[in-house]
């Protein structure tokens, strides 16, 4: 594949979707940034620009992976898992988990986030937006940054060479993808064993409702299910506000 690579770019993503517009990128694209000026988030995070911190998008091509349109919505949660797959190699013995639908948290503050985002061009792609807490440390940050957020330098007191924990998610995104492709029956599965929300009491909100309920997982489409006063509850969008 190739790689675009940036000093300061204002967003990978945004960078990826221009490469899109453009012209038929057919093999997987990797466009990296040492510094992002406009990293885009879901809600209004900021942390991702920081230097020590991977930041990179990758294109995935229809002719690529050959990964379905109808299963482009699963598309957040295997780069999800692939991210937390990536980490069980870079960091053994701390197990990251994902919270849905793309959040990696390690040791109860969120590591990476994910923003997947559907280009238009003369065929659609998908533009997998990964951020990545590596060498940048948040114990010295303002308290409401250092209680949700970590990195792995926090996590284990050293150092990383962030190609190598790139390469380590590349290899992953490679795995997990064909997985997609081929309908994998068991992915389901390990997006369910790595739910960092299952068992909690989860309130989440979509444009129109607010919703709290014990959390039974997430089901084999994606959706997360909450155990409400109503019965069980499906969700395919939303912004998780708490969560105990
Ligand atoms: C989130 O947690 O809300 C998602 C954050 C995603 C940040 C990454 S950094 C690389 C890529 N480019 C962007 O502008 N955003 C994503």
């Amino acid at each position: 594949g190739e790689v675009d690579y940036h000093e300061t770019v204002d967003s990978t993503n945004d960078v990826a979707l221009a490469h899109c517009r453009r012209r038929a990128v057919d093999g997987p694209l990797l466009v990296l940034a040492a510094q992002q000026t406009r990293g885009r988030g879901r809600g209004a995070n900021s942390w991702w620009s920081v230097a020590g911190s991977l930041t990179f998008s990758l294109i995935i091509s229809p002719t690529g992976l050959g990964v379905s349109q109808e299963r482009w919505p699963q598309a957040s949660l295997t780069t999800g898992l692939s991210v937390c797959l990536a980490l069980d190699h870079v960091v053994p013995g701390i197990r990251s988990a994902l919270k849905w639908p793309n959040d990696v948290f390690l040791n109860g503050g969120k590591v990476c986030g994910i923003l997947v985002e559907v280009a238009e061009g003369s065929t659609q792609s998908l533009v997998l937006g990964i951020g990545i807490n590596v060498n940048n440390s948040f114990v010295d940050a303002p308290p409401e940054l250092t209680t949700i957020a970590t990195s792995l330098a926090d996590a284990t007191g050293r150092e990383f060479d962030r190609t190598e924990v790139l390469i380590a998610l590349l290899k992953q995104f490679e795995t997990q993808f064909r997985r997609l492709a081929a309908n994998d029956p068991q992915l389901p599965a390990d997006w369910l064993q790595r739910c960092a929300l299952r068992g909690l009491t989860v309130t989440i909100e979509t444009p129109t409702h607010r919703t709290t309920g014990r959390c039974a997982g997430i089901d084999p489409q994606g959706a997360l299910v909450l155990e409400t006063v109503e019965g069980p509850e499906r969700f395919f969008g939303g912004v998780i506000t708490s969560f105990e």
